[in-house]
């Protein structure tokens, strides 16, 4: 789409997560960045880049990579890829909890080491999932559809809460608000939706997991940093709650000492918006987003700040 509108586009030869250095050296002079998550886009790279710098398009919905506030100060456009992931994000939050609940990961693991000796009544015992209740912590598109699908496929009492209530998503759902600390007492699942801010850095913590039941399982598809991950670790070592499925990391791609060793977690590499048809979307919204900015419009997922 940027080549055929007449722009000229050098894209990151390798695979690979770019490294700080080829970063600063690739963005120089250039009029738009599409970047991806593992990009750290400060006022370094802003100012590297150049004045004529008119927007960063980010690969993601998340932004948490991008500083905000230099970018405004220096009146460049930030983008991000909203509504066309959603879908994805959720049904992966919807298996993870499945197969976290019916211990899928660990089954496969068991068949495959030749620990497999014959049927037994008490083997791989997993939880109930129908009924029961799921506390979504962030109500917004992915959060929303989550309660959907939870709620149409497995009749789940929805619990949410936000930092304002939804009286859509209320009506839709069923959903009641609750505290946070509420929300964690009473949910036998437990799934994060919010961004990574300030505000979310380590909102789930030793003491949050102390408050959850000891039958709960935890999801966490959003952003690594909103949980204290060693925290996390020692919450399933001790049993502090029945399991774990991880698709972020605190500090990515880098995982927390013992983290793997544990049985009662399902870690997943940050493939939660990985489908075909998704990634071809983004890359459509971010060009989209670009073609808008270098048009001299606005772009149209600006990101609020
Ligand atoms: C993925 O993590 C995204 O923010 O799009
Ligand atoms: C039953 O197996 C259930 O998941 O509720």
């Amino acid at each position: 789409m940027l080549k055929k509108a007449g722009h000229t586009v050098t894209v990151y030869p390798k695979d690979a997560i770019i490294l700080r250095a080829e970063l600063l050296k690739g963005v120089r002079g250039a009029h738009a960045i599409l970047s991806m998550l593992t990009n750290r886009i400060d006022e370094a790279v802003l100012r590297t880049a150049g004045p004529q710098l008119k927007i960063v398009a980010n690969y993601a919905v998340g932004f948490d990579n991008i500083d905000l506030a230099a970018a405004k100060k220096r009146g460049v456009f930030v983008t991000n890829t909203p509504d066309v992931l959603t879908d994805s994000v959720a049904v992966f939050t919807y298996t993870l909890m499945l197969a976290i609940a019916k211990r899928i990961a660990e089954a496969d693991r068991f068949v495959r080491s030749g620990k497999y000796r014959g049927w037994g009544p008490k083997l791989l015992l997993g939880a109930a999932t129908l009924g029961r209740t799921v506390g979504i912590v962030g109500a917004g598109r992915i959060g929303s559809t989550v309660a959907q699908l939870t709620k149409g496929g497995l009749g789940m009492k929805i619990v949410y809460t936000d930092v304002k209530r939804n009286r859509e998503f209320e009506a839709t759902t069923g959903a009641t608000f609750k505290t946070l600390t509420t929300l964690l007492k009473v949910s036998d699942y437990v799934t994060l939706h919010v961004p990574l801010l300030q505000s979310t850095h380590h909102l789930i913590g030793t003491k949050q997991f102390k408050t959850m039941k000891k039958t709960a399982f935890f999801i966490n598809t959003a952003r690594g940093p909103i949980v204290d991950e060693k925290a996390l670790v020692q919450a399933l070592k001790t049993k502090r709650i029945a399991g774990a499925a991880i698709d972020v990391y605190e500090n990515e791609p880098k995982l927390t000492p013992g983290l793997a060793k544990l049985e009662n977690v399902i870690l997943t590499p940050h493939i939660a918006s990985a489908g075909l048809e998704t990634r071809q979307r983004m890359s459509e919204l971010a060009a989209t987003n670009i073609l808008q900015a270098l048009a001299g419009k606005k772009p149209k997922n600006l990101v609020s700040y």
